[in-house]
């Protein structure tokens, strides 16, 4: 089976500092060709704007050619073809697969059949592997390392796949977390046992401002609406918080705010204009981190 990126678990910690590394070189120098001749497939079974468009500009600024869909509602899905099958056949066509699917499982069962390499860009509530490279990147790019950060995640942590793979990606520098969510929008159990098992501590409060003055990096998150399966109980809890400019008086000054994007209020428009701001420049990176994720998949490193 070709390598993957499935679960942020399938990179070593070498092999993340690796590919944080080739980003590095991708923005100093974006035009490289060297990866003409290749074909790459974006298949993307729910929406997106980042990833897909940073993916797809990653594939042209390499020299490959892309194809794919943004939505399945045009494809043999649409007349019952399994994922199992549409993988197998578009195997067939391309050198790599990107997908992001709806169903937490689905990049693995694609991995499992594929016969190129298969990159999550988002499974259901599950993982996020290639979001959290790139929010590596933008950490070790605004506080000069990834080791022994304070590191505090905001909002809907039981959905939000980019946490999910965050704090598993962190395990290998040391962090100390705070949670900061609602009673219904927790850290799953399962990530809280991944740390007590490597003893790295964490806190969980449900007030914002219990956390803000004491981290290095707040990393906001979206709750997530399509991932309720009770609309009641997504409105109980869709403003849960809002992150204004006057809350940032106190906090580290070299502190940044994260959020892997879209936000849909829960940072006020006035946060963007403080020097804590670093969303957009951390998407920004995205294309240079998926293009140094493809290269290394294809069997160029350097
Ligand atoms: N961060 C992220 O996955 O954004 P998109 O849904 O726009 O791709």
């Amino acid at each position: 089976m070709p390598k993957s990126l499935i679960s942020i678990q399938d990179f070593t910690k070498e092999e993340i500092l690796h590919i944080l590394d080739m980003a590095a070189l991708f923005e100093k120098d974006r035009e490289r060709s060297f990866l003409s001749g290749k074909v790459v497939a974006c298949l993307f079974f729910e929406p997106s704007t980042r990833t897909r468009l940073s993916f797809e500009a990653a594939v042209n600024r390499l020299g490959a050619r892309v194809i794919g869909f943004p939505d399945n509602r045009n494809t043999s899905q649409s007349k019952g073809e399994t994922l199992e099958d549409t993988i197998k056949i578009v195997s067939n066509y391309v050198d790599l697969i990107v997908m992001r699917h709806p169903m937490a499982g689905a990049a693995d069962i694609a991995a499992s059949v594929a016969s190129v390499p298969v990159v999550n860009a988002g499974d259901g509530a599950n993982q996020h592997p290639s979001q959290t490279l790139l929010d590596l990147y933008a950490i070790k790019k605004t506080q000069g390392r990834l080791d022994g950060l304070d590191v505090n995640m905001v909002g809907d942590l039981k959905y939000g796949r980019a946490v999910h793979s965050l704090v598993d990606a962190l395990r290998h520098f040391n962090p100390k977390f705070t949670f900061t969510a609602p009673e219904e929008l927790e850290m799953p159990k399962k990530y809280l046992e991944m740390l007590d098992k490597d003893g790295i501590p964490y806190r969980q409060v449900s007030r914002i401002e219990d956390g803000l003055n004491e981290c290095d990096i707040l990393y906001m998150t979206r709750v997530q609406q399509e991932r309720f399966p009770d609309m009641a109980e997504y409105e109980k809890v869709k403003d849960v918080y809002r992150l204004t400019a006057s809350m940032l008086g106190s906090v580290r000054p070299g502190m940044k705010v994260m959020h892997p994007l879209p936000r849909v209020g829960e940072i006020a428009e006035d946060v963007d204009a403080t020097p804590y701001a670093y969303y957009f420049q951390q998407a920004g990176g995205g294309m240079y981190v998926r293009m140094a994720i493809i290269s290394y998949l294809l069997g160029y490193s350097f």
